[in-house]
């Protein structure tokens, strides 16, 4: 990795915002993590290109000339790639890409899936990040490196936080996410997954939850001690695409308020 390290400021300058002159794809942007995403990198001084299939939840972000609104599906090819020559052609280069658009599926065990619910889940949560992780690269490369943040979840480390078409796209995330900063690691890009705990957003079950799979969740919640509000999860993830976090590579990390740790 060939990233810049940041130095402790003197107290007598002017705070610089932590991504100044950046370019940041956020998905999800229109809701929850991810507009809380889209907000902050705005307020630290980035170029953001906001997605989400809503638009309505778009039209609430700042409007100014370092906010761009794409209305896309992660899931489509050719809407991820659109993104990223939204980002290059509007503000001229790709720094970071914050995958944070995803769906849950009503705790469904592998026993009462459907196809539908498995197809549809892993298009959203694992192969969207994939294709937009390969729209990017080459922009971040011709760049000289760049960041990726994915957010996956606490189901993606443990069984029961999710049903089964959600833990095993949201494993699949971190696996993908490690691939990347082992692969491309040295030619300056990192790539980090996120492990949120519950988090008060507008994310749903998706429909009437299972009751085996709801039982199962249910058995953790007496070591949950609170949801996170987004921000919460926002302010990591701005960490992780900053120039501060320049030797973090390939890591998952959590953010759950010690819900796992008991
Ligand atoms: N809320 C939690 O408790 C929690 C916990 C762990 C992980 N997460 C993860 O955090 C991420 C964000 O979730 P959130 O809680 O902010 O949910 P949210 O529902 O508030 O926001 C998700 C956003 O993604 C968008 N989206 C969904 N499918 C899309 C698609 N195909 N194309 C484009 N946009 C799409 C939605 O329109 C929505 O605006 C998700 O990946 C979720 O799995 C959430």
């Amino acid at each position: 990795m060939t990233q810049t390290i940041v130095r402790p400021t003197d107290a007598a300058e002017v705070r610089v915002p932590r991504l100044q002159n950046k370019v940041a794809i956020v998905t999800g942007a229109g809701s929850g993590i991810g507009r809380a995403t889209a907000e902050l990198f705005h307020r630290e001084g980035a170029m953001v290109v906001a997605v989400d299939q809503v638009a309505a939840g778009l039209a609430q972000l700042p409007a100014d000339e370092r906010m761009q609104s794409v209305v896309a599906d992660v899931s489509r090819r050719a809407d991820d790639e659109r993104a990223v020559a939204t980002a290059v052609d509007r503000f001229g280069r790709l720094d970071a890409l914050c995958n944070v658009a995803g769906i849950v599926d009503r705790l469904l065990p592998v026993g009462e899936l459907t196809d539908e619910v498995w197809e549809h889940v892993l298009a959203v949560n694992l192969t969207g990040p994939m294709l937009a992780m390969r729209a990017a690269i080459p922009a971040m490369l011709l760049g000289g490196g760049g960041v990726i943040v994915n957010i996956s979840s606490i189901g993606g480390l443990f069984g029961a936080r999710g049903g089964a078409a959600y833990a095993a796209s949201k494993h699949g995330l971190i696996g993908l996410t490690k691939n990347v900063a082992a692969t491309y690691g040295r030619e300056g890009i990192r790539a980090v997954a996120v492990c949120p705990g519950a988090v008060d957003t507008g994310i749903s079950l998706g429909g009437d939850p299972s009751p085996r799979g709801l039982e199962a969740l249910n058995a953790t919640l007496p070591a949950n001690p609170r949801a996170a509000a987004a921000l919460e999860i926002a302010n990591l993830i701005l960490f992780l695409a900053s120039d501060e976090a320049s030797f973090v590579n390939g890591a998952a990390i959590v953010a759950d308020g010690g819900w796992t740790a008991a």
